[in-house]
């Protein structure tokens, strides 16, 4: 059966980000995939400390790539307490064959509590491909291809960067939905047919992604 790692961050309950994510879930055990849910927002993780630093200095020292291999860099006490940490979160990566991820744009970035998770996670010389990875983005203005604000996408750009550069992955995908804010912001009030267009599309993207992804596999080894 394949698997589905989904990562909510949004701090809102009611988010867009989570409504996609919701609909790519749905489709995917509709098909008959399993899921695995972590809200980043209601569960917050620690910040990295100086253990895992040390774990990472290990691994690079001693040219350790294989996750299944890192226990043999945790070694303190201090280590060991980080290990604790980055453990779960390192299994629940490696078990997924799908990752989706839901991204809302914060101050043209990432939700610090994703970025914690990608902190904790994360060790810069690990390959995750052929795994796939999609981000469901939402964003108050408009970032898309040619826009003004283009250049400042530093939400999905960054994570389709992150996971070329940390993961070997260079398919991911991004599903956005723009214009948020002509909800709330008087300003951009003549930007709301453009909004629900946009959020309409991605939703209806997100589930489209969730029905073809569920059979996807990646192969292992026994
Ligand atoms: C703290 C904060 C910072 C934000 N920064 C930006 C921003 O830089 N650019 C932008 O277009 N929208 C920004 N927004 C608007 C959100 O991207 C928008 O509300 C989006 O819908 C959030 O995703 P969600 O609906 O899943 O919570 C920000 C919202 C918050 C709460």
């Amino acid at each position: 059966m394949s698997h589905l790692l989904h990562l909510d961050s949004s701090a809102r309950s009611d988010s867009f980000t989570r409504r996609l994510g919701e609909a790519f879930a749905e489709a995917w055990l509709g098909g008959g995939g399993e899921v695995t849910h972590r809200d980043l927002a209601a569960e917050p993780l620690p910040p990295i400390r100086e253990g895992w630093t040390r774990i990472c200095d290990t691994l690079l020292r001693e040219g350790i790539t294989e996750t299944d291999r890192y226990p043999e860099a945790v070694r303190t006490a201090q280590e060991q307490e980080a290990w604790a940490v980055v453990r779960p979160l390192l299994d629940e990566l490696v078990a997924a064959d799908v990752v989706l991820i839901g991204a809302p744009m914060y101050n043209f970035g990432i939700p610090a509590a994703l970025k914690a998770w990608i902190d904790q996670v994360t060790f810069p010389k690990m390959v995750l491909a052929p795994r796939k990875f999609v981000v469901v983005a939402a964003r108050g203005g408009a970032y898309g291809p040619g826009t003004p604000r283009a250049p400042f996408d530093h939400n999905g750009r960054y994570l389709l960067d992150f996971f070329r550069g940390h993961y070997a992955v260079e398919d991911g995908e991004v599903i956005a939905a723009e214009l948020v804010n002509s909800l709330v912001d008087p300003a951009l009030a003549g930007r709301l047919a453009q909004h629900r267009e946009s959020a309409a599309d991605a939703l209806y993207r997100a589930q489209e992604l969730g029905n073809k992804l569920v059979g996807y596999r990646i192969p292992r080894a026994g």
